[in-house]
């Protein structure tokens, strides 16, 4: 009897059946990862250049990584915090001591990251600043992304994200991204606790502020005395060639958020550090999670940790970046409109219409090509490989983008 292997169509399909239709994927089906390369099920090998949104910026599968994986799989997973256990005290060591913060509270998602920051400065608010009960206020800027908790959509002003989800929650408010003033007329309301803020907006398509407005907002946070908080859950942990992206202007968040990589694309584990005054707050029974901090989570963050130190992934994103924006510019066409990033945090814009196809069908191209990559608003698409990339892989990839850009062109 001849045995059929299950083809794309047959995954997609299944899904397409059985899953909720939270999510519009590339037609393609991935079954094996190693390093910054994805296999499809065909047996097909493309170049992963979306790196699960900046989670595997250590690669797919990193040898270390899941050595750690494994080793503390057989031993001891999770015992929750009803216990102490041999492997998050070290931790906590470890990642405090290399960024600089008294304390880290762990989480596991990206936006249980930012929800715990928010309740941190709420806390802090009334406890310490002598904000009025329940009156506190944190701001946000347009364009912003954190998840897709209640919260995190009541800060949002995509209507994709936001809209027949209400009601929404109270006390938030947004300014515009990249405007220092539209902060300081925020901050004067002295009910504020918190501006949250990402160094540079992946989501929203890598939206880059200008130089000098992460040291600006920081620097009007402490004139008001209030809380700056960094989601660096995208662009922090060597993504934009430092290891967060605040480094680039010498700013050190009141709060910081991590996640994605903080574990390599092995599991979901985020942390948020801050100080004593800040995090001592938060008291026995006020705030956790479950899996927050499951041994298993300790040594796999740290072993994620420790490859983007010790294969200096922040200069090869900061070099490869470079040579990425320039080679990206030198094509010659009238399909890329915008080529902006930091590091290996990037992004083109195709064309002018926010809703084009052109995007989606150019990706569809990549991939024909062997690289995968997937348009965020319509028309921008993020270039974000795996930071292990090598510069023989990156010019690959950009003989591979050429070569998609001549047969787009052909078609438009
Ligand atoms: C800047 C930022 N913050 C928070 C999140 C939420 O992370 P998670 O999806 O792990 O909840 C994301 C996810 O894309 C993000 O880009």
């Amino acid at each position: 009897m001849i045995q059929v292997q299950p083809s794309t169509q047959y995954y997609i399909e299944l899904e397409d059946r059985y899953g909720a239709h939270n999510y519009h994927p590339m037609p393609v089906v991935l079954a094996k990862g190693e390093g910054v390369f994805v296999w499809d099920v065909e047996g097909n090998r493309y170049y992963d250049f979306l790196s699960a949104y900046s989670a595997v910026n250590q690669g797919h599968c990193h040898p270390r990584i899941i050595d750690a994986l494994v080793q503390q799989a057989t031993e001891l997973t999770l015992t929750s915090r009803a216990f102490y256990n041999n492997a998050l005290g070290e931790y906590e060591q470890f990642i405090t001591n290399l960024l600089g913060y008294d304390k880290v509270l762990p989480m596991n998602t990206g936006v249980e990251g930012g929800e715990t920051a928010l309740k941190l400065a709420r806390k802090w608010a009334y406890t310490i600043k002598g904000v009025p009960d329940n009156q506190a206020k944190i701001i946000f800027a347009e364009g912003n992304f954190w998840g897709r908790t209640l919260a995190a959509i009541s800060s949002s002003t995509d209507p994709g994200s936001y809209q027949h989800f209400g009601p929404y929650m109270p006390g938030f408010e947004v300014i515009p991204y990249n405007n220092l003033e539209a902060l300081e007329k925020a901050l004067q309301d002295p009910h504020v606790a918190a501006f949250m803020v990402e160094p540079i907006q992946g989501e929203a398509g890598v939206l880059m502020p200008d130089e000098g407005y992460i040291a600006g907002a920081y620097a009007l946070c402490k004139k008001y005395n209030v809380l700056f908080i960094a989601d660096e859950v995208q662009t922090g942990l060597a993504r934009t060639g430092k290891m967060l992206c605040c480094d680039h202007e010498n700013v050190k968040p009141d709060i910081l958020i991590l996640g994605k990589a903080l574990s390599g694309g092995t599991l979901p584990v985020s942390a948020v550090l801050c100080n004593n005054e800040i995090m001592l707050c938060i008291q026995p029974g006020q705030h956790g999670s479950t899996y927050g901090g499951n041994p298993l989570a300790c040594k796999v963050a740290t072993a994620a940790l420790q490859v983007l130190i010790d294969e200096n992934l922040a200069d090869n994103a900061e070099r490869l970046g470079h040579i990425l924006r320039r080679e990206l510019r030198a094509i010659n066409t009238h399909i890329i409109k915008d080529i902006r990033g930091k590091g290996l945090l990037n992004a083109i814009e195709i064309d002018t219409s926010e809703d084009s196809h052109l995007a989606w069908a150019f990706c569809l191209k990549l991939k024909d090509n062997g690289l995968l990559a997937k348009p965020t608003h319509g028309n921008k698409i993020r270039f974000a490989p795996p930071l292990v990339i090598t510069e023989e892989q990156l010019y690959d990839c950009i003989n591979i983008i050429r070569k998609s850009v001549k047969e787009m062109e052909e078609h438009f």
